[in-house]
């Protein structure tokens, strides 16, 4: 509505509605090889393929059925959340906006929407969760080399106050990325996108002088750390000596592995190819989401994300099953746009959308969502 009146009197949104005019305004704040850096997903056929899967279903509205009150809220690990929506871990946001992570963390406490603090953040998580006060955030970890080191992240999320920890599991290795390679461009090398480990004592200690003294020193020990291709189920186990907290696998997409996460207990499951950026030609997301979560059969907590663009989309990832969405690029474009007033409205949006296609559709509870809303 507000929208709409600003309308009358000739002003335009402070972010544009359309998403790709969003991503557009994203693309000439940032310049080429950043904004190649945020869109990057080889030749972007996995990216391609999230797209269809999610356009390929169909919602089919119902009417006449008192959609008067709609509720949006979802409880996720003992927290009640005013809609089923999550920021998803986003590394190196100094790349879209200088105030990066700080912005993304006000905005995402200002909605009461847990943002999911990355591994590669530009901002280290205590400051970010010093800046959200009591509201929910988690923290997403990549397995480093040093078991000692991921201990310490882990160990510092939950003093920082997060709910849970996802560990990524998609990333052992980089993807290949065509557009990064011509560009030259990987922002760890230059100190981007490194702030857990610039602050974190075990990394620290790692390092013969002080990352302040030498960045290049602590950019090269952490592009040798970065992620380990050996870690296996066994040895992700030994995540739970270092926190009670509960433990999501984020980069599921076989039904074979998320009955195997909840088989052993893992306490959710994120269903994703990482934005398409890491497997080019990999199955589209949301393809897998109704098999992964036959597969999990209410053992386990199923989030999902990889192109989610509005609150349709949101909606159909809820009637394959899912318990929550996590929102990706679409933030970074709102962060890159207009900062923390951006994320805000990128947020509303999608929330305003998710409201007016469940009532649309003839439901009152996103809980209730299931396939009878599918074609
Ligand atoms: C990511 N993603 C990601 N995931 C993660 O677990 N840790 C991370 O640090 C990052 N960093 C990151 C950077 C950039 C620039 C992008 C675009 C994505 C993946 C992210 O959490 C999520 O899975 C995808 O963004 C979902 O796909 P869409 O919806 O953005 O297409």
């Amino acid at each position: 509505a507000q929208a709409y009146a600003a309308g009358l009197m000739g002003q335009a949104p402070a972010i544009p509605f359309r998403i790709d005019a969003l991503e557009a305004r994203a693309e000439a704040a940032m310049g080429p090889a950043a904004f190649g850096y945020l869109r990057s997903a080889g030749s972007e056929t996995t990216a391609s393929a999230n797209r269809a899967a999610l356009d390929a279903m169909r919602l089919v509205p119902r009417m006449l059925r008192d959609v008067g009150e709609r509720r949006l809220s979802c409880e996720l690990f003992g927290r009640i959340l005013p809609a089923p929506l999550l920021l998803a871990p986003i590394g190196v946001q100094e790349l879209a906006h200088p105030e990066a992570d700080l912005a993304t963390a006000r905005a995402a406490a200002s909605r009461g929407i847990p943002m999911v603090f990355s591994n590669q953040a530009s901002v280290a998580m205590e400051p970010c969760a010093a800046a959200m006060g009591d509201a929910p955030r988690w923290f997403q970890l990549y397995w480093t080399r040093s078991d000692a080191l991921a201990e310490s992240l882990v160990r510092r999320a939950e003093a920082a106050g997060c709910d849970a920890i996802v560990v990524t599991l998609d990333t052992t290795l980089l993807g290949w990325r065509p557009v990064d390679l011509d560009n030259g461009f990987l922002p760890f090398l230059k100190g981007q996108g490194i702030a857990q480990y610039v602050s974190d004592p075990v990394f620290r200690a790692m390092l013969a002088r002080p990352p302040e003294e030498d960045m290049l020193a602590a950019a090269q020990l952490f592009t040798r750390l970065y992620s380990d291709p050996s870690l296996d189920w066994l040895r992700l186990r030994r995540i739970r000596e270092w926190t009670r907290l509960p433990v999501v696998l984020k980069g599921i997409q076989h039904p074979a592995d998320a009955a195997r996460a909840a088989d052993e207990g893992w306490d959710g499951i994120v269903v994703s190819n990482h934005g398409g950026r890491q497997v080019d030609g990999a199955v589209g997301a949301a393809g897998q989401l109704a098999a992964c979560v036959d597969a999990v059969a209410g053992r386990a907590r199923v989030l999902f994300d990889s192109g989610i663009r509005g609150g349709a989309d949101v909606v159909k990832a809820l009637a394959l099953g899912a318990d929550a969405v996590l929102l990706g690029r679409p933030y970074i474009w709102g962060l890159a746009a207009a900062g923390e007033q951006g994320v805000a409205a990128v947020i509303d949006n999608v929330i305003a959308e998710l409201d007016l296609t469940l009532g649309l559709i003839g439901c009152d509870d996103v809980a209730s969502l299931g396939w009878e809303s599918l074609g």
